[in-house]
């Protein structure tokens, strides 16, 4: 066990979240789409396990979060669940399934944690948003909030350069902070935006704050752990820190295979019957 854990748990809730914000204990958040890599990163020991809409980009291949679906954003959350022991599991709701429809987005939060078994949601945005997040609270579906770069608004941002950096963003961001706060959610994830506003944003709110592209100063960080692990090469934000490099050592790998089966080499006696 690590020397930095203070909290013990044997399974991770919103509870422990609120608990390690307390005591500074900093929260460590990944993304997981499928049973085999969430089982490894939960065996790791990260405390939340995010079934992000990045699934539409390094799972499926598209350009943006926006093309994913309901059903599918199911799919891998219950393959998720299925593989954790300790980490609370979030699921994204996709583009298109709550944003100007608090009805529907009650439907679509309901829909998620009865068919994939997920242990809380995550929704994009602010004030916009207020009426479906209070909706999907009022059914005690736990909501962490997500401000700053919301990438299933890119077309409407144009780009996914740095946000809030002008006084009236950064002004609006906190207020959204303090809103998701006052409405029950239970943490914010904060996308690229200047490293002092995050700090501000942590200070401002007794809700953990976790970043990505968010600074040193928030209470915990998140990472899309394709690329983390250096599976995706076409990706080099700043905030990104790889710790390994994935995608060459499986071409490696695949690459001895395929000369090991052309050669004859593979398989040798012992990997017969
Ligand atoms: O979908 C996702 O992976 C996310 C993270 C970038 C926080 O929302």
């Amino acid at each position: 066990m690590s020397v930095h854990r203070k909290i013990q748990t044997k399974r991770v809730t919103t509870n422990t979240l609120l608990a390690m914000k307390e005591v500074g204990e900093k929260i460590s958040m990944l993304t997981a789409y499928d049973y085999s890599l969430a089982k490894i990163v939960d065996a790791a020991g990260v405390d939340v396990i995010l079934v992000g809409d990045s699934a539409s980009n390094v799972m499926a291949g598209h350009e943006t979060t926006l093309p994913i679906t309901l059903d599918q954003m199911i799919y891998h959350a219950s393959s998720v669940v299925k593989a954790v022991k300790r980490a609370l599991v979030v699921v994204d709701l996709p583009f298109g399934s709550y944003q100007g429809d608090s009805k529907k987005a009650l439907s679509s939060a309901v829909q998620i944690m009865k068919e994939s078994g997920g242990h809380a949601i995550k929704m994009e945005g602010g004030k916009e948003i207020k009426d479906s997040i209070e909706r999907v609270l009022s059914a005690g579906v736990p909501v962490m909030g997500h401000l700053g770069l919301t990438p299933q608004s890119i077309y409407k941002f144009g780009t996914y350069a740095v946000r809030a950096k002008k006084r009236d963003e950064a002004e609006q961001l906190l207020k959204d902070a303090k809103m998701l706060e006052k409405t029950g959610c239970f943490g914010i994830v904060l996308e690229k935006i200047p490293a002092e506003l995050g700090k501000k944003v942590a200070e401002l709110v007794s809700i953990p704050v976790i970043g990505i592209g968010g600074g040193g100063h928030v209470d915990g960080q998140v990472l899309v752990l394709h690329d983390m692990l250096g599976i995706t090469v076409d990706f080099s934000p700043r905030f990104l820190r790889r710790y390994l490099n994935l995608f060459e050592d499986i071409k490696g790998a695949v690459g001895s295979y395929i000369e090991d089966v052309k050669s004859g080499d593979f398989p040798n006696e012992k990997e017969q019957y």
